[in-house]
């Protein structure tokens, strides 16, 4: 049974569910057994990479859930060593084969790596995977408003999301404005800070307020300011606490002692200056 949940439009004919499982630091078995929990949990969108090491867990776990190829949104991700047409054309086939799969719903590059300056040949690499529909949607993670600039002046095309650092701690207001104005829809990684927001007090008077845990508030905020969320969880009950927020909502107050925690140091590389 598909579980109601939130889903967001992209700019081209596909829609995405705003909560996703993430995978980054997972075994192939471990990412095998969350994939399954989750897709068992409602869950219809899950996200790896080739970098991530478990491209055939999480295939084998999609196809131990049993749920329709056609129901999950799974998203994997080019890697630094594979920039350029060519590699990044081998990379995805690679990947396909990994996770077992015909397609992928949504193909990224992982980071712009500004040192080899060749991103925009990766791009049109995925420009051509979406052609040939081995990537319905295509898009990017880790790019400034610089980058993408780049790639829509450069190839017509812009990317349908920009996966980015984003959590209380790193709201990213600029740059989720120019995804805005540029109609590009912002998906947030380590959306729970890695677990370091879990603790902060604030978070923590928020969750008492509406009787729901840290992780459920910080999810919820992701979604109610319209991005799309990938916590990482290995942990069954996790998995099941972390899809449980579509029953309850934010006030004003609550949005406002969120966006107070910002304090806009990154947990991860800066990608100006990463690869
Ligand atoms: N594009 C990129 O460059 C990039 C970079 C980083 C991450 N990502 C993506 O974003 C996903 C999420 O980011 P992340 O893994 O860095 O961090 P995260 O989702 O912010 O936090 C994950 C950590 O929080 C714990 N956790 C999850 N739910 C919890 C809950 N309800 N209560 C208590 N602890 C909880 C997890 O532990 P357990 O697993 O032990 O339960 C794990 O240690 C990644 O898996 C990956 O798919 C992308």
């Amino acid at each position: 049974m598909v579980k109601p949940q939130l889903t967001i439009q992209l700019s081209d004919t596909q829609r995405i569910p705003q909560v996703g499982l993430g995978v980054w630091q997972a075994s192939d078995t471990d990412a095998r057994t969350a994939v399954r929990t989750a897709l068992e949990e409602g869950y219809r969108h899950v996200d790896t990479a080739s970098i991530y090491g478990n491209e055939k867990g999480v295939g084998e776990g999609l196809r131990d859930a049993g749920t329709a190829r056609e129901q999950v949104f799974l998203t994997t991700k080019i890697w630094n060593d594979a920039h350029g047409f060519d590699a990044a054309t081998a990379a995805l086939e690679e990947s396909l084969e990994r996770l077992n799969v015909e397609y992928v719903d949504l193909l990224l590059v992982h980071w712009p790596t500004p040192s080899q300056d060749n991103y925009v040949n990766t791009w049109r690499a995925l420009i051509n995977a979406q052609r040939n529909g081995k990537a319905r949607s295509v898009g990017v993670s880790n790019f400034n408003q610089d980058h993408l600039q780049r790639l829509i002046d450069e190839t017509g095309v812009a990317p349908v999301l920009n996966q980015i650092e984003l959590h209380p701690f790193m709201q990213q207001a600029a740059l989720r404005s120019a995804h805005e104005s540029m109609g590009i829809a912002t998906q947030s990684w380590s959306p729970l800070g890695q677990g370091s927001a879990l603790t902060n007090p604030a978070i923590l008077e928020v969750a008492q307020k509406h009787g729901r845990t840290a992780a459920q508030v910080i999810i919820r905020w992701h979604l109610e300011l319209g991005l799309i969320a990938i916590p990482k969880s290995v942990t069954p009950e996790r998995i099941r606490e972390n899809f449980n927020v579509f029953d309850f909502a934010l006030d004003a107050s609550d949005l406002s002692a969120i966006a107070a925690l910002d304090s806009g140091k990154r947990l991860g590389p800066d990608p100006s200056t990463f690869g």
